[in-house]
């Protein structure tokens, strides 16, 4: 991980592998970690460029609202930083899907296929505006840890202790997650994978609250990207797990359909973070689709 000086604030960067450069761009409020898996797995296949975006992880934080189209340039300025000139895979999860769109609207000479996992191009309701200011106060007065209510019996079987110490029914265990943690996880993940859970609440952790709210602000800023959709004419890849509850697999369907070249990838066992809760198929997705789909194919 190294930190480098794009414009006014450093942003800390992981980079793997060689080749044909992969940006891989993280939801909110995560880090560049959620990639995990895919740091991993495709370093063989692509030169993959994992920046945390303003206001997270290791990356310079900045005060108010940092709309789609901030964290957007500021993606670009780091591109031209790491020397990446030839076009990119832009790949971004949900919030990191969001300002795809507006990567594609403002930058899209430097993109040569995009891969959108568990996002949305709607704006948000007017309901959901308000519920994105709230979580931007409360971020700001009581830190990210309203976020994360996530049972002492998860975390213990994370660790690996013991099952009867831990015995909880899965319906339980999901009811008692806060809202946020529930619709990010498929039932499967909350049942068979609680490592995955805690690994993400520690991400969220790791964020500072001014980062967390200057995002949260953001989103509630940003434009519909419905009308866009049938412009982005390089190939793509449309992601999503089946239990997504943020982003259903119909909506996302609806995506795929409205690009001219997308094809839909539904991963089975899998919510919100698809990528993470069942890397395997993802990986493999993203593997055949970078290696069978450029402009020219
Ligand atoms: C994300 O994963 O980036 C968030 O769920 C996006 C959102 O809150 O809309």
């Amino acid at each position: 991980m190294r930190r480098v000086r794009v414009g006014d604030i450093e942003l800390a960067v992981e980079e793997r592998g060689a080749g044909e450069p992969l940006l891989l761009v993280h939801g909110f409020p995560l880090t560049h970690a959620m990639w995990r898996e895919q740091l991993a797995g495709l370093a063989d296949v692509a030169r993959l460029v994992a920046p945390d975006l303003r206001g997270f992880g290791q990356s310079d934080v900045t005060p108010g609202a940092v709309t789609m189209a901030r964290f957007a340039d500021d993606l670009a300025a780091l591109l031209d930083a790491l020397g990446v000139e030839q076009p990119v895979t832009y790949c971004g999860l949900s919030m990191g899907g969001y300002i795809g769109w507006e990567f594609w609207r403002r930058h899209r000479d430097r993109v040569a296929r995009m891969i959108l996992c568990d996002t949305r191009a709607a704006a948000d309701s007017d309901e959901a505006k308000a519920n994105r200011r709230n979580v931007a106060e409360r971020v700001l007065a009581e830190g990210p840890r309203f976020l994360l209510q996530v049972p002492e019996d998860i975390l213990r079987a994370a660790r690996g202790e013991s099952e009867e110490e831990t015995a909880d029914t899965p319906s339980r265990r999901r009811r008692a997650l806060s809202q946020l943690m529930r619709k990010l996880f498929s039932p499967y993940t909350i049942e068979h994978r609680p490592e995955v859970i805690a690994f993400v609440r520690e991400l969220i952790l790791q964020n500072r609250p001014e980062g967390i709210a200057a995002a949260s602000l953001g989103m509630a800023e940003r434009d519909d990207a419905t009308p866009l959709l049938p412009s982005i004419d390089v190939p793509a890849l449309v992601v999503v797990g089946e239990d997504d509850g943020l982003s259903a697999v119909e909506e996302m369907r609806q995506i795929a359909d409205a690009m001219p070249d997308a094809e839909l990838v539904v991963i089975e066992k899998a919510g919100h973070m698809a990528p993470l809760e069942n890397p395997g198929p993802v990986n493999e997705a993203i593997e055949r689709f970078l290696r069978g789909r450029s402009r020219a194919s």
